[in-house]
């Protein structure tokens, strides 16, 4: 090929590359499952990123999905799923988004793209109040039952087993959404439940008889998932949270649910 040849496909592939990127900084059609609207499942009993007031889904998640939806021209639906349906969900095309408190594992990059991260999370046990686990080195060692939500980070870890720093399958008992395996804990069917620190505040708060162990467990971030096959939506909801993290919103959002500890 000549270098005039050259010079004119390299020519031609920056118009497109110029013509698609004002393609996505408009509206772009087929960006979503369904036009004009952006699909997120979450699991909605994990306040306060998630969670019912009345008939409505708020929270941090709910509040940051909603601004990004109002950046991209797009409808925000919340659709309310078991948390361990929300990955192979966006990974079958059935939501756009999966906003739910998620962390970024590497076993969950294998399936779907990470946004950027907009928040972080801490792994915490919640004990009753007076119980002889009184830090994570008591709750590994005894014969604890550990009650967790399914498929969730906190399930992951302490299912792995002892050396790996859990409590092993057999001591570990799933429940579908976190505020199930608090009851459980109430009830003294589980010894301790391992759960993000900020519904299990909100968790301790709405209970009596709860408390938090001091003792953190594992940091994480969180981010949103899509869909491994759509750049142009994971271009366009970090282009947009960069944008509402620049403003402030992000950061309003997050103080509006989680007040700076004084
Ligand atoms: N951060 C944890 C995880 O990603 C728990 C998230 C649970 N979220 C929820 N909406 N129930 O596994």
């Amino acid at each position: 090929m000549n270098s005039f040849a050259k010079k004119v496909i390299a020519t031609v592939l920056t118009a497109a590359m110029a013509f698609s990127f004002a393609a996505c900084s408009t509206k772009s059609e087929g960006m979503t499952i369904e036009e004009g609207k952006l699909i997120m499942a979450t699991n909605a009993f994990f306040p306060p990123y998630e969670y019912y007031e009345g008939e409505t889904i708020t929270g941090i998640d709910a509040e940051i999905a909603q601004a990004v939806a109002d950046k991209l021209g797009l409808e925000l639906v919340i659709e309310d799923v078991s948390f361990d349906s929300i990955i192979a969900g966006v990974q079958s095309g059935k939501y756009d988004i999966g906003c739910a408190g998620m962390t970024v594992t590497e076993s969950r990059l294998q399936s779907v793209n990470f946004t950027s991260t907009y928040a972080t999370g801490i792994q915490s046990v919640i004990v009753a109040e007076g119980s002889e686990i009184t830090d994570v080195d008591t709750l590994l060692a005894g014969d604890y039952i550990v009650g967790v939500q399914s498929g969730t980070t906190g399930d992951i870890y302490m299912s792995s087993s002892v050396e790996d720093g859990g409590v092993g399958e057999d001591r570990v008992d799933r429940y579908a959404r976190g505020n199930d395996a608090v009851v459980a804990l109430m009830s003294g069917k589980v010894d301790a439940v391992v759960i993000d620190n900020e519904p299990a505040k909100a968790f301790v708060a709405a209970n009596e008889g709860l408390t938090i162990l001091d003792t953190a467990y594992a940091e994480e971030d969180y981010a949103m998932a899509i869909n491994k096959d759509n750049q142009e939506l994971l271009d366009a909801v970090n282009g947009a949270l960069a944008e509402l993290e620049a403003d402030g919103t992000l950061d309003a959002i997050i103080t509006k649910y989680i007040p700076a500890e004084s």
